[in-house]
């Protein structure tokens, strides 16, 4: 009897590793226009769900598609959770994203923006899933190309997260594949109502809604300036016509990181240790792109112009619960373990419960 339990705890622990990668990755070389030269990996795992969800998540520059897939937490998380991931590869020597010409930052431009768009619409189709839940994230050169994707394709991507970019447009050289040295070193600075605008000339004529963004940076990043953070939140503060932050919560979603929530669709996390390499927070991904622990959809309105001013959802009562988005446990969490209703305190890991 203990021989058989060890061999199933000793199967359990060999085959937990294979199982977690049982679905398939490979090259799709058929998705559609693609003048750009972008190349499309797929990841299908095995425990895909009917209208799945789409994450697209693109690599850092020297990254490949390969690379990423291997070194970010969301094939098992597809695993786990049954959506297809969109791994995007950059065309360019040094494989960064182009983020600086004009037309990766138009709409249906032609250039990488619009091979990776092409990658969704070819995925919505062939795996008939759900046009609704499309999301993207990237890191540095990925991250740039998150926030470019989220102003040329608004209506494509119902959320976002960026780990270390520069808002949209602020890379912007004219060149295929250019680098801006001013951007990447901090000292472009524009008002909320100039980058919304330039956010909006990306689109020309789209009065939709834009997709709910999450911005990490790092307070000591030497690579992509932390000014950039500072002005990616105003980029997207002025499209959502948010202000000061309603919500700051400390050691958020851990320790030695700061949540400030703007608004429902717009969080940043400041990372005081971090430099260019801030930690993927996978868990908390899931959530914010409402793939675990309900729905994340946003109440803020249809219009892309919505102002929800500070402190709307964020006023409640000493004592009846910490408000939506809110920290409600974790190691060392000495605040309120319950939420307001109808947000319910939902487990993310060991440092961090937050009301969902
Ligand atoms: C896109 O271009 C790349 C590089 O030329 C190629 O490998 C890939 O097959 C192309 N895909 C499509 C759909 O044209
Ligand atoms: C950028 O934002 C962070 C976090 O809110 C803040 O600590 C920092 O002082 C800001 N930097 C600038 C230049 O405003």
């Amino acid at each position: 009897m203990f021989a058989s339990l060890w061999i199933s705890v000793l199967l359990a622990v060999l085959c937990h590793p294979l199982l977690a990668s049982a679905g398939t990755y490979s090259q799709v070389t058929n998705f559609g226009a693609n003048s750009s030269g972008a190349k499309m990996y797929l990841y299908v795992p095995t425990s895909l769900k009917s209208n799945p969800a789409i994450l697209v998540a693109v690599h850092h520059c020297q990254g490949t598609a390969q690379s990423y897939y291997g070194s970010t937490p969301y094939a098992k998380l597809a695993d786990q959770y049954g959506f297809l991931v969109i791994y995007p590869e950059s065309p360019y020597s040094g494989t960064c994203w182009d983020v600086s010409s004009t037309a990766t930052l138009t709409h249906e431009g032609g250039a990488n923006s619009n091979s990776i768009a092409n990658m969704v619409r070819y995925t919505l189709t062939t795996y008939k899933a759900d046009a609704s839940r499309v999301f993207v994230q990237g890191g540095s050169s990925g991250a740039m190309m998150a926030n470019v994707l989220a102003a040329t394709y608004p209506d494509m991507f119902a959320a976002v997260i960026v780990y270390s970019g520069v808002p949209a447009g602020c890379f912007y050289t004219g060149t295929v594949n250019g680098w801006n040295s001013d951007c990447a070193q901090g000292k472009v600075s524009k008002s909320a109502q100039d980058w919304a605008t330039q956010v909006r000339n990306m689109y020309k004529g789209y009065t939709g809604k834009y997709p709910r963004i999450q911005i990490y940076h790092g307070a000591t990043d030497t690579t992509l300036r932390p000014n950039n953070y500072n002005e990616t939140i105003k980029e997207w503060s002025g499209i959502f016509g948010y202000s000061s932050p309603m919500q700051v919560l400390p050691s958020t979603p851990r320790s030695g990181f700061t949540k400030y929530v703007y608004g429902p669709n717009l969080q940043g996390i400041w990372a005081s240790n971090y430099g260019h390499n801030v930690p993927i927070f996978g868990d908390d991904d899931m959530k914010w792109y409402g793939i675990v622990g309900g729905s994340t959809t946003t109440t803020a309105g249809p219009s892309s112009t919505t102002t929800t001013t500070a402190g709307t959802t964020a006023t409640s009562p000493p004592g009846s619960g910490q408000v939506q988005w809110g920290q409600c446990g974790g190691i060392g969490w000495t605040g309120p373990t319950t939420c307001v209703s109808p947000y319910k305190c939902t487990y993310s890991n060991d440092w961090y419960s937050q009301c969902i």
